[in-house]
């Protein structure tokens, strides 16, 4: 993993390899932290690094951390400044992943609140490789969680141990990734990133109650279906029985960008290629990401 010179910690720009957590705090021993990945895109022409819905990420991140019952609920604004410090800091001029995290460093039972810390690690931005090849997946064996269980809303660190089992077992039985189903047996997302298919010219995804995370991406991918490339777009309910009619499908998220599905349990989606319809959203995405089109100006904050 490429590494930044700093991170920020508690108020503090501290060197990447001093940036510590205690081994007792509840953070450490039960996950009880929250938060948010966002991409940096830069802009070779302007020389500019955008960030990507920033405002959205840190409004979830806010949610997050009310939602947990944090004793201290930082300030958006305030951890948005210190981001872009951070970015600055480090003179990034690539596209970058940030990663802004509030946890909780006291001691103490899974019950404990507080003390509140919080982390911003931005980095070099890591590419899987699937946004050009497409990726395979399978529907895996593990269930979301039920939202009355382990809310899957909450960006809650714990909560990712779900989609790790479901990813290393995915990949040992040789898939690059997996779609979960839902405690009703209905599909709800990937391990970290939202799903759509394309069934007779229509984008269908499954509704945020789905036992799925409120995607920023999932948004404006339903906004740029609608919008930019007049496709009709639904939110409803997937059965597992309805994957093989998809003739296209793709994950969308942070981390997965716009990423095509190209076989589900070894069936090819569509021809076995990236279809039509994503590849189009995908050059409409970057273009908007990555400042390229004047377009969509409330989406990117600038750092330079
Ligand atoms: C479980 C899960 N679903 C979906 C997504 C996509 O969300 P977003 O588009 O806000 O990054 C993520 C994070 O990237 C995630 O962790």
């Amino acid at each position: 993993m490429a590494r930044a010179k700093y991170v920020f910690l508690n108020g503090e720009l501290v060197p990447f390899d001093e940036a510590k957590v205690h081994v007792s705090s509840a953070a450490f021993k039960f996950g009880t932290a929250v938060f948010e990945g966002l991409r940096g895109y830069w802009n070779e022409k302007e020389e500019q690094m955008y960030l990507f819905r920033l405002d959205d990420h840190l409004a979830r991140l806010e949610f997050s951390q009310r939602f947990m019952r944090f004793e201290e609920i930082l300030d958006p604004a305030w951890i948005g400044e210190k981001t872009i410090e951070l970015i600055r800091a480090n003179e990034l001029r690539e596209t970058i992943h940030i990663m802004p995290t509030v946890f909780v460093s006291g001691f103490g039972g899974p019950g404990v609140c507080g003390p509140i810390g919080i982390s911003i690690v931005a980095n070099p931005g890591v590419s899987h490789g699937f946004v050009e090849k497409g990726c395979t997946a399978h529907v895996s064996a593990w269930r979301r969680p039920a939202d009355a269980a382990m809310p899957m809303r909450v960006k809650c660190n714990a909560n990712y141990q779900n989609g790790r089992l479901a990813t290393v077992q995915a990949k040992a039985d040789g898939y690059d990734t997996a779609i979960l189903l839902n405690d009703r047996g209905k599909v709800a997302e990937g391990p970290g990133m939202c799903f759509f298919m394309v069934r007779d010219g229509k984008a269908v995804t499954p509704t945020t109650t789905s036992g799925i995370l409120e995607s920023i991406t999932r948004a404006t991918v339903l906004e740029l279906l609608a919008d930019r490339l007049g496709v009709k777009v639904e939110e409803r309910e997937i059965d597992r029985s309805e994957l093989p009619a998809a003739q296209e499908a793709f994950f969308c998220g942070t981390a997965w960008e716009v990423s095509p599905l190209v076989a589900i349990d070894r069936m090819p989606v569509g021809d076995g290629t990236p279809g039509e319809v994503t590849r189009r959203l995908q050059r409409e995405f970057f273009a908007i990401a990555k400042g390229e089109v004047a377009d969509y100006p409330h989406w990117r904050t600038a750092v330079y």
